[in-house]
């Protein structure tokens, strides 16, 4: 029997390993083509609270069609379930929204660069919201990435505050929804994929009045006729293409939460800000400097040092 366990568990360990490597490049890979085509929207179509809407009523519409043909099962919720996620929805609408105004302000490796500063947030949040206290390594990790940040705003040369803040709310918002979908997801029978579906169709309905009293259907008519005639009717499909790869990159980010933990998922997040950021500077020829690159290299190096002094103190 013993020989029987020596002989698989290496097989299962690498079978497990490589889907995971699978879901993670996936996971890069659609999120990549998601902030090209988010960011060519936007750049000829600035109007990102309905952006964010369309890219949630897309994945809603895409899951409600594969419940009813059956491609996927559709889970079993109750009440409970719907009031659980709702914080939870709260803070992915605002997260969400925040980064999309970000990227129509400012370069999207920007907004990333920032982004990459999510672990500092979620320290903070842990300490002064919920008391948690971290060794001393894990306090003194945050340094280059907030230093890192702080040298790549400033030597930003399109520097919005707009941009800036935007991103900065995103964070903060992504690291209370990553606590309550914590919470939310311990012990339940919903999947990954189907808890994000859900999560979509909850911030779908908080995010339409809010789109609709901030910019609304006259400025949307105005927007979409003025991107028609510079673009042509493929601008149709470039929006259909970054909401469609939103609900994607998002559904198979849940789908490989399931299999791993937050922190290797945030080490995940983090090369998924690499691969975005060298990316869009490539495809939009986005100017860097020296010195902005080297704060974002410090901000990014930061965050792996994190990473490798949480999983030495065990912070998850
Ligand atoms: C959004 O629009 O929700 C953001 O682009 C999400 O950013 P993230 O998933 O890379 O944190």
């Amino acid at each position: 029997r013993p020989l029987d366990i020596n002989i698989e568990l290496p097989d299962e360990q690498s079978a497990q390993k490589l889907k995971i490597g699978i879901y993670f490049a996936t996971w890069w890979a659609l999120n990549v083509v998601f902030n090209i085509y988010n960011k060519k929207v936007l750049n000829a179509f600035p109007y990102p609270w309905l952006t964010s809407t369309l890219s949630l009523a897309c994945g809603s519409l895409m899951m409600l069609v594969s419940w009813a043909s059956r491609i996927a099962e559709a889970p079993k919720t109750d009440l409970d379930f719907w009031k659980t996620l709702f914080p939870v929805a709260v803070a992915h609408t605002i997260g969400h929204v925040a980064a999309t105004v970000s990227m129509s302000k400012v370069a999207v490796s920007f907004t990333h660069i920032i982004k990459s500063g999510e672990p500092a947030f979620s320290v903070l949040v842990s300490r002064f919201f919920l008391g948690e206290t971290f060794p001393l390594p894990v306090y003194l990790s945050l340094l280059p990435i907030i230093g890192g940040c702080a040298l790549a705003a400033v030597t930003e040369l399109n520097f919005n505050m707009i941009g800036f803040m935007g991103a900065m709310i995103s964070n903060l918002a992504f690291v209370f929804r990553n606590i309550f979908s914590k919470k939310g997801m311990k012990g339940k029978s919903v999947s990954g994929m189907n808890y994000y579906a859900c999560l979509s169709m909850m911030s779908l309905l908080i995010l339409t009045p809010f789109a609709i009293a901030v910019e609304g259907p006259k400025m949307w008519a105005a927007g979409w006729e003025n991107a028609v005639s510079q673009i042509g009717p493929n601008f149709v499909w470039w929006v259909v293409a970054q909401s469609v790869f939103y609900h994607l990159y998002n559904q198979v980010s849940y789908m490989s939460l399931d299999q791993i933990s937050p922190l290797t998922f945030s080490i995940g997040n983090t090369m998924k800000r690499i691969s975005v950021i060298v990316a869009s500077i490539i495809i939009f020829h986005t100017p860097v400097q020296p010195v902005n690159a080297l704060g974002a290299a410090i901000a990014i190096l930061g965050t792996f040092l994190y990473s490798q002094v949480s999983i030495q103190s065990l912070v998850v």
